[in-house]
């Protein structure tokens, strides 16, 4: 069997997975040194690259997005470039933070507005607008599931940490992005539990051609 090509996207936040604290190295470095600890190298690249400038074709059986398109602009491009990337037969596995669908009311709008500040979010589409762009892209939909209940703990948990005195204190001398990123975590536990927001998690398949 030929070996599978996966590309993951917007890849993990390797400072914090790092096994060495304070490492100060460049996350290319840090994961390449993870990859070799495991027996990885020569199986596994990094780059540091923008999503937006995804140009790959027919090359991976997997493209594996998690939590990467909600900071995007073009989402429905960027879910076309993600279709070109992958060889007939493969799979984009993709997860996001939802806008709730149908309309909001006031509130609901500026909770969804205090998130996307915080959390450096152009905008969050909808669970309908995800299906609907997967489908122009030329995937068949599999899955389409809201998986909030098994994920939104995390944000409650988040707050909670926020609270420790030793958070606090650093709070106190990080930057105003740093700041506004922690407030959010509220914000996005009253979205969840509010419904206003959902999360997603998306699989689609890139059919063969039928004579192959
Ligand atoms: C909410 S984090 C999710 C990280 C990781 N996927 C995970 O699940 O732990 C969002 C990630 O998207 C990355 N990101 C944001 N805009 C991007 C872009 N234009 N191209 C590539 N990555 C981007 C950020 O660097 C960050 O690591």
């Amino acid at each position: 069997m030929r070996p599978r090509r996966i590309v993951h996207l917007a890849g993990a936040q390797l400072e914090v997975h790092s096994p060495w604290p304070h490492d100060q190295s460049s996350p290319i470095k840090i994961a390449t040194r993870c990859a070799r600890r495991h027996g990885l190298s020569g199986r596994v690249q990094f780059r540091l690259q923008d999503a937006n400038d995804l140009s790959n074709e027919n090359e991976f059986d997997c493209v594996w997005v998690i939590e990467c398109s909600e900071h995007l602009f073009d989402k429905a491009g960027f879910i076309s470039h993600a279709a070109a990337a992958l060889r007939p037969g493969g799979v984009l596995a993709l997860c996001a933070w939802l806008r709730a669908d149908g309309p909001l009311g006031n509130s609901g709008r500026l909770l969804i507005d205090r998130v996307c500040r915080g959390m450096l979010c152009p905008s969050l589409g909808t669970k309908s607008e995800y299906c609907k762009w997967i489908t122009a892209a030329g995937l068949s939909i599999r899955t389409a599931d809201d998986i909030t209940a098994a994920v939104s703990k995390t944000w409650h948990l988040g707050r909670k940490i926020v609270q420790k005195p030793i958070v606090q204190k650093i709070l106190m001398t990080a930057e105003s992005e740093t700041v506004a990123f922690v407030n959010s975590f509220n914000d996005m536990a009253e979205a969840y539990s509010g419904g206003v927001m959902s999360y997603g998690m998306f699989a689609a398949v890139k059919e063969r051609p039928r004579d192959e």
